[in-house]
């Protein structure tokens, strides 16, 4: 059956909730992926941060390939040994002492804030549920994280939405503090944020965080959902400022494409989650598992954090250069691998034209170019692509 067809039947068949672009990617292997038509590109978008060691990374296709063959699942209410070495690496390289394992970010952060009631009524005084969340943020699709998203278009049609969120302008220690009263448990916070335009706070957004919730005595949870696993050069992009959060979230890179979401914990508040207090069927299952303790040993053991620092920097300084040439560059920033180009009109027709030629890319907040490539890109796979985004440029009228 022919790549028309097939999309024809998608559209017949799977629910309209993406707008999709007329491509069918069938084969992908480090930062290349082909369509049915034999087309090649160089993946800029690396399954929006999820592909982080690449396509196929031959680690984590063995890992899959050895574990599918030993054991695919089992319940957690068995010991399971690939989960109890990711949780084991997770806790050695961050913050955390304990791992809650589930599928995806939302339901990472459901956990999480979920976590954070649960220890707000046992261990703080009075009646404290409210999370504050930052302008322009993403924390997912379920109810709440749609809540905990301040970002009002992905609110619409969806009322009531769940109460116990305040939101407060992102990069604003000052409007926390403000926002903060007797009912407020939590901060929620992306360390950069994402889906709401590549967005870097200022230094000491994060420490001031950090000591307001010391002050006040509730709980910082950062989202590293898209910036965790390596994006920002580091492993956590919590590491840059050296600021510790009670709880942290991560999901799509951390098993290689694989789905997975985990919920990093100190174990002051693990204790809060009791055997029944939550759970999650397929939450660190040995597939996902096995393949994550694969995806995070190469992360370390090849280099890619050092080469997403370097071909990171080299990235944002060509960006520099190109948006002094074109005045309908507004800003470009970022960190690591995750990279943002705003313009001053929409990017959609752009993210078209640099498929025609053969790069994914994105576009976010309508007019943000997002670069998110796998750690592994090169220079040289940099300027191919900033080469091409410069004769798309050069059409704009
Ligand atoms: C920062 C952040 N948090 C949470 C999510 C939701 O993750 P998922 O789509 O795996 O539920 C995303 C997805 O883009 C994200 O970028």
């Amino acid at each position: 059956m022919d790549s028309q067809t097939w999309m024809m039947l998608s559209e017949k068949y799977v629910a309209h909730t993406y707008a999709r672009y007329p491509i069918l990617l069938v084969k992908g292997k480090g930062t290349r992926v082909w369509d049915m038509d034999g087309k090649e590109y160089l993946d800029f978008l690396a399954g929006l941060a999820v592909c982080n060691l690449g396509h196929c990374h031959p680690k984590v296709v063995k890992a899959i390939q050895d574990q599918a063959e030993k054991l695919i699942h089992v319940s957690n209410f068995y010991y399971i040994e690939p989960q109890i070495q990711l949780a084991s690496l997770l806790c050695q390289y961050s913050f955390a002492d304990k791992v809650f394992f589930c599928n995806s970010g939302a339901e990472a952060n459901e956990g999480a804030m979920k976590l954070a009631r649960k220890y707000a009524k046992e261990k703080m005084e009075g009646d404290r549920y409210e999370i504050i969340t930052m302008e322009r943020s993403f924390h997912g699709r379920t109810l709440a994280t749609l809540t905990a998203t301040a970002q009002a278009k992905f609110h619409k049609g969806y009322s009531p939405l769940m109460p116990g969120f305040k939101y407060v302008p992102f990069d604003d220690a000052e409007a926390v503090r403000g926002a903060i009263d007797s009912k407020t448990c939590a901060i929620l916070v992306e360390p950069v944020q994402g889906e709401g335009g590549v967005n870097c706070p200022s230094e000491g957004y994060l420490k001031a965080l950090r000591e307001i919730c010391d002050e006040k005595g509730i709980l910082l949870i950062f989202d590293e959902v898209q910036v965790g696993m390596g994006r920002t050069g580091k492993l956590f992009a919590y590491e840059h400022e050296g600021v510790e959060p009670d709880l942290l979230t991560l999901a799509k890179s951390l098993a290689g494409g694989v789905p997975i979401g985990a919920l990093l914990i100190r174990d002051e508040i693990a204790e809060s989650f009791g055997p029944g207090d939550h759970a999650s069927t397929f939450g660190g299952n040995p597939l996902a598992t096995a393949a994550g303790v694969a995806a995070l040993t190469a992360i370390l053991d090849e280099g890619m954090l050092e080469n997403c620092q370097k071909v990171g920097e080299y990235f944002l300084s060509r960006l520099e250069e190109i948006k002094k040439k074109y005045p309908f560059v507004q800003q470009v920033r970022g960190r690591g691998l995750i990279l943002g180009m705003e313009l001053k009109m929409e990017g959609s027709s752009i993210v078209k034209e640099m498929m025609q030629k053969g790069f994914l890319i994105n576009c976010t907040m309508g007019n943000v170019l997002r670069f998110l490539p796998p750690l592994i890109v090169t220079q040289e796979e940099v300027d191919q692509m900033l080469e091409a985004l410069e004769e798309v440029f050069k059409g704009v009228s």
